[in-house]
C-alpha cells in the first residue's frame, strides 16, 4: 500500500536521536534546530523520560476514561505547579488541533453562543473548527467553510474593539496565539493581548490562548501569553507537552463549571501518555529549562542580530524567526545539505528555530557557526 502523499519531503531518514541531536541510517549527525516542529522540549530521548515510559508501559498503557487514573491526576498537580495556574482544571485530549477544537466547543457551550474572533496570519489545527479559524483558505475544505470565524488583522487593538461593539453580545471566543509560530515567528504585543482580556470581560466572551507551538515553556514562560500579566480563560497545550509522545490538553478557568459528557474522548489522557508528559514536566522543573529557554534564547536572539544579512530577528527565548533576503534564499536547504543542521520555516522567506529546550550554550555556538559558513558560501 502507498503512502497517502501530503507531505513535501526531506530526503532523509532519522534512525537515532539524543539531546539535540538526530542521525540518520548512514550515522551522519544533525543538529536539530527544529525540535521536530516544536515537539522536542526536553531533548531527544531524555533518559528519564524514557525510563518513565519503560516503567509505566510494563504497569499498563491504556484503559479508558471509565475509572480512575491517578496519573492523571499527578499530571494536572505538576502542571498547574510548573504553570502558576494550580487553580485551573485540566482536561486531557491527543493533539493540538484538537485541544482547541475542544477550547473552542467548550466556549461555546459556556456562553451559548457561536462566533470566534480570530487573527491574520493564525494557524489553529486541521480539525473542523480549528481549521475553519486558521487563516489559510487552502487547508480549509467547503465542509469546513462557516460564517462563523470572524477574522481580524493581528495585533489591531482598534479593529477588535470596533469588532466587539458591533457584534460583541455574540463573540463566544477570541482564539489567539502568544507567538504566531506557522504565521511566520509574530508576536502579539501584550497590549493586543490585555485588549482582548478586558473586551472578552466586558462583553461576556472567552479568551482562549492557543499554546500548542508557543506554549510549555518555549519562551521562558510556561505560556507566551503571561508575558501580557493577564490570565486567559482557557489555554490550549500538545506539542511541547510529550516531548514526542502524543498527547494534548486544554488548562480550564475555575468559573467554567464541568458537566458529564460536555467533553470526550477515547484515547485522550491515557496512562502512557501521562507517564511521558509527567516525566517531561519533572525535567522541565529538575531542569530549570524555563530559565534556560529564557537566558539561552536572549543569547541566540543577540547573535542572530549581529549577522547584518538576517532580517527582522525577532521572537521569545527559543521560539525564534528572521526573514532570509532573495540574495541568500537557499540559507534553510544549504543549511540542512552541507552544514547538518534542520531548521523550521515560514512562508514566504522565513527561517523559524524552536529547539529544544535543553540545548546547550555549546550547541547555540555550533549552530552560529553553521550558519555563518553557511551565509559565506551563498554569498
Ligand atoms: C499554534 C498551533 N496550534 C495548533 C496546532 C495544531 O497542532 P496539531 O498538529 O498537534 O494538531 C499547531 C501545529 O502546528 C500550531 O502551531
Amino acid at each position: 500500500m502507498k503512502l497517502f502523499d501530503v507531505y513535501p519531503l526531506n530526503n532523509i531518514t532519522i534512525t537515532k536521536a539524543k539531546g539535540s541531536y538526530v542521525w540518520d541510517e548512514k550515522g551522519t549527525e544533525y543538529l536539530d534546530m527544529y525540535g521536530g516542529h516544536a515537539v522536542i522540549s526536553i531533548g531527544h530521548t531524555h533518559p528519564y523520560w524514557v525510563s518513565a515510559i519503560e516503567t509505566q508501559l510494563h504497569k499498563i498503557a491504556f484503559y479508558s476514561n471509565s475509572v480512575i487514573i491517578p496519573i492523571q491526576t499527578q499530571l494536572a498537580n505538576k502542571i498547574g505547579t510548573v504553570s502558576g495556574k494550580n487553580n485551573f482544571q485540566l482536561f486531557l485530549c491527543n493533539s493540538g488541533a484538537e485541544a482547541n477544537e475542544n477550547a473552542l466547543k467548550l466556549a461555546s457551550f459556556v456562553t451559548g453562543r457561536k462566533k470566534i474572533i480570530a487573527f491574520t496570519g493564525s494557524f489553529h489545527g486541521r480539525t473542523s473548527l480549528a481549521v475553519a479559524a486558521t487563516d489559510n483558505s487552502s487547508i480549509v475544505a467547503p465542509v469546513n467553510e462557516t460564517d462563523n470565524i470572524v477574522f481580524l488583522p493581528f495585533n489591531d487593538e482598534a479593529a477588535l474593539q470596533a469588532c466587539f461593539d458591533a457584534q460583541g453580545d455574540s463573540i463566544a471566543a477570541v482564539i489567539v496565539e502568544g507567538i504566531q509560530g506557522v504565521g511566520g515567528i509574530r508576536v502579539a504585543s501584550n497590549s493586543f493581548l490585555q485588549s482582548i482580556r478586558s473586551l472578552c470581560d466586558k462583553h461576556g466572551a472567552l479568551y482562549v490562548a492557543d499554546g500548542v507551538q508557543c506554549g510549555y515553556g518555549r519562551t521562558g514562560q510556561f505560556f507566551a501569553h503571561d508575558a501580557a500579566g493577564v490570565d486567559a480563560d482557557i489555554y490550549s497545550m500538545a506539542k511541547g507537552m510529550g516531548n514526542g509522545f502524543p498527547i494534548g490538553g486544554i488548562l480550564i478557568a475555575p468559573h467554567i463549571a464541568p458537566k458529564y459528557g460536555m467533553l470526550g474522548t477515547t484515547f485522550g489522557g491515557n496512562h502512557l501518555a501521562c507517564a511521558a508528559a509527567l516525566a517531561v514536566v519533572d525535567v522541565m522543573e529538575n531542569e530549570n529549562l524555563l530559565e534556560a529557554a529564557a537566558s539561552n534564547g536572549a543569547y541566540l536572539i543577540e547573535a542572530l542580530k549581529k549577522i547584518d544579512i538576517l532580517e527582522n530577528v525577532r521572537g521569545r527565548g527559543l521560539m525564534i524567526g528572521f526573514d532570509v533576503p532573495d540574495s541568500i534564499k537557499d540559507l534553510k536547504k544549504v543549511l540542512l545539505q552541507e552544514f547538518k543542521v534542520f531548521t523550521g520555516e515560514a512562508k514566504p522567506n522565513v527561517i523559524r528555530l524552536l529547539p529544544s529546550l535543553a540545548i546547550s550554550r555549546a550547541e547555540i555556538d555550533i549552530f552560529l557557526e553553521r550558519l555563518q559558513k553557511a551565509i559565506q558560501s551563498l554569498s
